[in-house]
Parts: C-alpha cells; sequence; structure tokens
C-alpha cells in the first residue's frame, strides 16, 4: 500500500518544493517528517517488507528521489523506471545492491549513511562472539527447556578470550571499531586491509590474508562486498583457519561461500560461527539452522534505535540536498 503524504507545512524550509521522495519501507524517528519539513511530497510504503513490483512502478514513476533499503536492488531497470530520479538515498553504510555505473550513467546520486552505525554494527559484532564463545544460545535453550539440573564443572564449556587473537578483515571505521573492543577483553589484534592503517592509539598488526587465516583465534569481517571481496573465504580459506577459529560475519553475507562454511562446519575445521548476514538473505539454510555451533541474527548490526534514527537523518538530508541542487553529504562512487 502506498501512501502520499504532503510536506509544505507552515514555517518550515520549503527550498525543495514540488519534489517527489518514494520511501520504499516504514521508517523509524524521526520517519519521513525531515523530507516533509523540507517541503518534499512523499510517498511511502506502508509495509515492512519490500514493495511489489506494481508498487515500484508506481512509486518510482513520479520520484525525484528515493530512500530505499539493501534489501531493495535498484539495477538499471529500477532507474530506468524512475525517469525524474536524482538522488538514491540507501538506509546504510553498504550499497552492494545499488548498481552504482548505471546511478553514474543517467547522473543519479547515491548515499550512504556512514560513521552513525559504527558503534551499533561493532557491539554486534561482540555480541556475536560473546555469545559464540560462551554459548549463550545452548545455555538460554536449556534453562528453557525446563531440563537444567543445577551447576556442573563439566556443563558448556565455552573458551575464553583472554590473551587471544582477533583477526579483522577490513580495517576501515567499522573494523577499527571492533578492534578498540578487543583491549578490554585482553584480546590482541591483526588485521588485513588493502592497505595498512597506522589508528591512534589502536595497537593492531597488519598481516596478509594467509596471516590473518592462521593467526586468528577470532576472525571478524568488515569490509564492503565488492566484486573483488565476494566469496573471499571459501572452501581453501575456510580450511586454513587456525583450528578451533570461531568465524563472526557483520558486514555482507556473500564474502563467505555459505556453503563452503557449511562443510567446514560440519568438517570441524573451525570451531563455530557468529552471522548476522547471509549469502542469500533473507534466506538462511537448513543445515545452518540446525547447528548448534553457530550463532544466527538477523541482520541486526545497525539496529538500535539512536543509530536508526541518524541513518534516517542522514538520508533526509542528503534527499533534500540534492533535490535542492546542493551537494549531498555522503556520496558514493
Ligand atoms: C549497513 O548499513 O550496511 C548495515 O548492514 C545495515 O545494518
Amino acid at each position: 500500500m502506498l501512501r502520499a503524504q504532503s510536506g509544505q507545512q507552515a514555517g518550515v524550509d520549503t527550498s525543495a518544493p514540488g519534489c517527489r521522495v518514494y520511501v520504499s519501507r516504514p521508517l523509524p524517528e524521526p520517519g519521513i517528517h525531515l523530507l516533509r519539513e523540507g517541503g518534499a511530497e512523499v510517498l511511502q510504503n506502508q509495509y515492512d517488507t519490500a514493495p511489489s513490483e506494481e508498487e515500484w512502478r508506481a512509486g518510482l514513476a513520479q520520484a525525484d528521489g528515493l530512500l530505499c533499503v539493501l534489501g531493495d536492488r535498484i539495477d538499471e531497470a529500477r532507474m530506468a523506471a524512475a525517469p525524474r530520479l536524482q538522488v538514491i538515498a540507501n538506509l546504510a553504510v553498504g550499497y552492494d545492491n545499488i548498481d552504482l555505473a548505471a546511478a553514474r550513467s543517467r547522473g543519479i546520486t547515491v548515499t550512504n549513511t556512514p560513521d552513525v552505525l559504527t558503534d551499533a554494527t561493532a557491539d554486534l559484532a561482540w555480541a556475536l562472539l560473546l555469545a559464540l564463545a560462551r554459548r549463550l544460545r545452548e545455555g538460554e535453550r536449556l534453562l528453557r527447556s525446563g531440563s537444567w539440573k543445577g551447576w556442573s564443572p563439566i556443563q558448556l564449556l565455552g573458551t575464553g578470550l583472554q590473551g587471544k587473537t582477533l583477526g579483522i578483515f577490513g580495517f576501515g571505521r567499522i573494523g577499527q571499531a571492533v578492534a578498540r573492543r578487543a583491549a578490554g577483553f585482553g584480546m590482541s589484534v591483526i588485521y588485513c586491509s588493502r592497505s595498512p592503517k597506522s589508528v591512534p592509539g589502536l595497537a593492531a598488526e597488519p598481516v596478509g590474508l594467509e596471516g590473518l587465516l592462521a593467526g586468528s583465534d577470532v576472525l571478524s569481517l568488515h569490509s564492503p562486498l565488492t566484486e573483488e571481496t565476494r566469496h573471499r573465504f571459501g572452501a581453501a580459506e575456510l580450511s586454513a583457519l587456525k583450528p578451533g577459529c570461531l568465524l563472526i560475519n557483520t558486514s555482507r553475507g556473500a564474502l563467505i561461500d555459505e556453503a563452503a562454511l557449511t562443510r567446514a562446519l560440519q568438517a570441524g575445521e573451525l570451531a563455530g560461527a557468529g552471522l548476522d548476514v547471509y549469502e542469500f538473505e533473507p534466506k538462511v539454510s537448513e543445515a545452518l539452522l540446525a547447528m548448534d555451533q553457530v550463532v544466527l541474527l538477523p541482520h541486526l548490526g545497525s539496529a538500535t534505535k539512536e543509530a536508526r534514527a541518524e541513518m534516517v537523518r542522514i538520508c533526509s538530508q542528503n534527499l533534500l540536498r540534492v533535490l535542492r541542487g546542493e551537494p549531498a553529504l555522503t556520496p558514493v562512487g
């Protein structure tokens, strides 16, 4: 269901008047208010699921701006259905769902939401890491089953983190924030990224991919999904992991060949995986769902009220700025 909501309120900046923005999902606070206050007419999908093809057509036909989410594939065909489109604001830091070349050739600005979700995502990577290392899922299930008989010296023994090595693949903002948290757990940090980075106050040693695989007790992935990083972790890389390694992924599912991961977990080549993202999201394989040594979350990396509010704010500002003829705050590509 699409609902049009007009801006043009008294006393607000109406310097993007007459512009229409299609919003592909309901949004958390501040929602579409900033767009309306900026003078845009907003057409919004009212359901928390992807619009149907018909709804996309209706939404895009008149849209000058689009606010979309990472599950929306915005390709050439979709852009062709939006002849007035000037700006696409993706409600995410990652933008692998958008065909940047097609946007460029049509003169459409694409924007993302960097920085504001860094801490939320880093926290979630640690939540997965701790849940996996200390077997929280199994413990909670035991308790809820009603069959817990009390404390036992041999029950649900997990893995201690102190003195272990945290490996980070991709050392941008989120990778660095994850690394920063490691000091509190007494872990040392190695990282692999396209170029060595010296970050003041952060002790972390650059290594190549081989060194990362062989040296990490916990390996956490924080790289964008590109043609270069797709399936970066396949059968060969997974079998080169240090025995007992725990693998955490809060970036994009397709960095890992999920079929190879399933086989590696079954073969015990790694001790466990904490996943927030999936190769064929939102589909998660039955094999992974059945495993005890994995913790699975439904892409919650940026899901705090604080981070999401800022993400909505940045998207709204980017849309309004471009529609007013000003440069976007956070353009990509
Ligand atoms: C992003 O912003 O790319 C995250 O995956 C959303 O949570």
